[in-house]
């Protein structure tokens, strides 16, 4: 499966918004994604494609030298394909790219899938946020990284990208 990774465009965000609907119980509107497609020079926003189908999107928010990784969905029928795994290296290397230094995002404590893709990339908690997702009163976990220009971060990417490879083969 040949899967290709672009810069979400406006004429993407139906398509993207059709997944986020189906991965989350509380979806991002239309006007965020167009905020955020808008401001490049604060947000990058990619999406993954197999032929000519968008099958999962990931969002980056960055300052100065700090990243936060404020999205990522792949579309049900397409998960566990090592489509996550793609957006995840592609954002990582943009930020890196974008002189960012660590990274965060939170994500709910019961969510084993995306916490181990998290951990692949070399994320890890460092705090919990009570109550912060408000739609189910869950908390959030804070992952964070450590500096990813560092030799060791390189290693860990050198690793998952050996795997991706693998996955290609
Ligand atoms: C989290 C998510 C983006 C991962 O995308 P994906 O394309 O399924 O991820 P990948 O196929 O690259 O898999 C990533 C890792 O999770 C593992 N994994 C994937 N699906 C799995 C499943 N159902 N059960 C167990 N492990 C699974 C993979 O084996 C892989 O680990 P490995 O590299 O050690 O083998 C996707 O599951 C998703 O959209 N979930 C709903 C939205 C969401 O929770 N977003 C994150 C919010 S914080």
């Amino acid at each position: 499966m040949k899967v290709r990774i672009c810069p979400m465009r406006h004429e993407d965000i139906s398509d993207v918004q059709q997944i986020e609907r189906q991965v989350f119980p509380t979806p991002w509107s239309r006007t965020t994604f167009e905020r955020e497609v808008e401001r490049p020079e604060l947000h990058y926003l990619i999406v993954a494609k197999v032929n000519k189908r968008t099958v999962g999107y990931a969002c980056l928010f960055y300052v100065l030298d700090e990243g936060h990784i404020t999205n990522i969905g792949v579309d049900p029928e397409f998960q566990g394909k090592g489509i996550g795994t793609q957006l995840m290296f592609d954002l990582i290397n943009y930020a890196i790219r974008r002189g960012v230094h660590r990274l965060m995002l939170e994500v709910r404590p019961g969510n084993r899938v995306a916490q181990h893709l998290y951990r692949k990339f070399g994320f890890f908690m460092t705090a919990v946020r009570r109550g912060y997702y408000t739609d189910t009163g869950e908390d959030a976990h804070i992952f964070w990284t450590g500096d990813i220009t560092s030799e060791n971060y390189r290693k860990i990417l050198d690793r998952v990208a050996k795997q991706m490879d693998r996955g290609a083969a």
